[in-house]
């Protein structure tokens, strides 16, 4: 008797790009690790990133500045070792990339050789161009990431919607025409005005993936632990909550502390 394994057909590039073709929405959220990830692909998302939002909902930092390298590659190895379909996407961290096309590549490449991902994410736009391209000469597929950057959040001061004055608009349509020139799969525009979002989709050929960037764009991003609502002191206009997990952990737990304390659990039949 054979065992027939049955083929998924697995999200490539290609497939991003046919779907903005064809009009069909691209789903996309955060995982940090093998169980999350596990789930998140068998539920049927097209994209994982292994976001550098790691640094804040896995570490705890207030930005995400302080997360290496070494810590990024573990993150993404693990969500590699749970996935089977999903396209996942790495971000490059803080210092690893900026002003230094070679550390750009060198950087990339240790992702791509120690985790097994299929892609990596940059913020930025001119000012990143020569690390893009060096990290596309090596073959390695690359998401832009526009608006706010959070990378960045020294030099904006705060987290507020971005490019809602002019100028500012004119430069991301700018980048975002330029990212996809240089080769870029892909776009993430984080927190700008729905219209200005909307009209980079329609303007650029490669996927736009918004967060708080509104729904005239080809998909959407969250991070996991926000949709799931563990993170429940972050309250942005753009998230929608797909569960309360914060209280339900907190309810399972203290169900638990009452059990042992009063010797409840492990009962009989949960014994040897
Ligand atoms: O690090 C991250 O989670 C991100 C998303 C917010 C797009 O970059």
């Amino acid at each position: 008797m054979s065992v027939h394994k049955v083929e998924v057909k697995k999200v490539t590039t290609h497939v991003l790009q046919e779907m903005k073709l064809k009009g069909e929405k691209i789903s996309m959220l955060t995982a940090y690790d093998y169980t999350m990830a596990k789930i998140v692909d068998g539920a049927g998302i097209d994209i994982i990133l292994v976001g550098d939002s790691a640094s804040n909902v896995m570490a705890g930092y207030e930005t995400t500045l302080p997360i290496t390298l070494e810590h990024m590659i573990y993150h993404a190895s693990s969500v590699v070792r749970g996935v089977n379909r999903s396209l996942v996407v790495v971000d490059l961290p803080f210092g690893t990339y900026q002003g230094n096309s070679k550390e750009a590549l060198s950087s990339a490449i240790r992702i791509m050789k120690e985790s097994g991902a299929h892609s990596v994410k940059l913020e930025g736009g001119k000012e990143i161009r020569e690390s893009v391209e060096r990290i596309l000469s090596a073959g390695i597929p690359v998401m832009g990431h526009l608006g706010l950057t959070p990378q960045s959040i020294y030099k904006f001061g705060t987290y507020v919607v971005r490019a809602k004055e002019d100028e500012e608009a004119t430069r991301l349509i700018e980048d975002a025409k330029l990212l996809e020139k240089t080769g870029c799969f892909a776009i993430v525009l984080e927190k700008i005005p729905a219209t200005l979002a909307e009209k980079v989709a329609k303007e650029v050929s490669i996927p736009i993936i918004g967060i708080g960037a509104g729904g005239g764009v080809d998909g959407q991003v969250l991070v996991l632990h926000d949709l799931l609502g563990m993170t429940n002191e972050f309250n942005p206009r753009f998230l929608r909550r797909y569960h309360n997990l914060f209280e339900e952990i907190t309810g399972a737990v203290k169900g638990y502390i009452v059990d042992v304390k009063s010797t409840d659990f492990p009962n009989k039949s949960e014994q040897y």
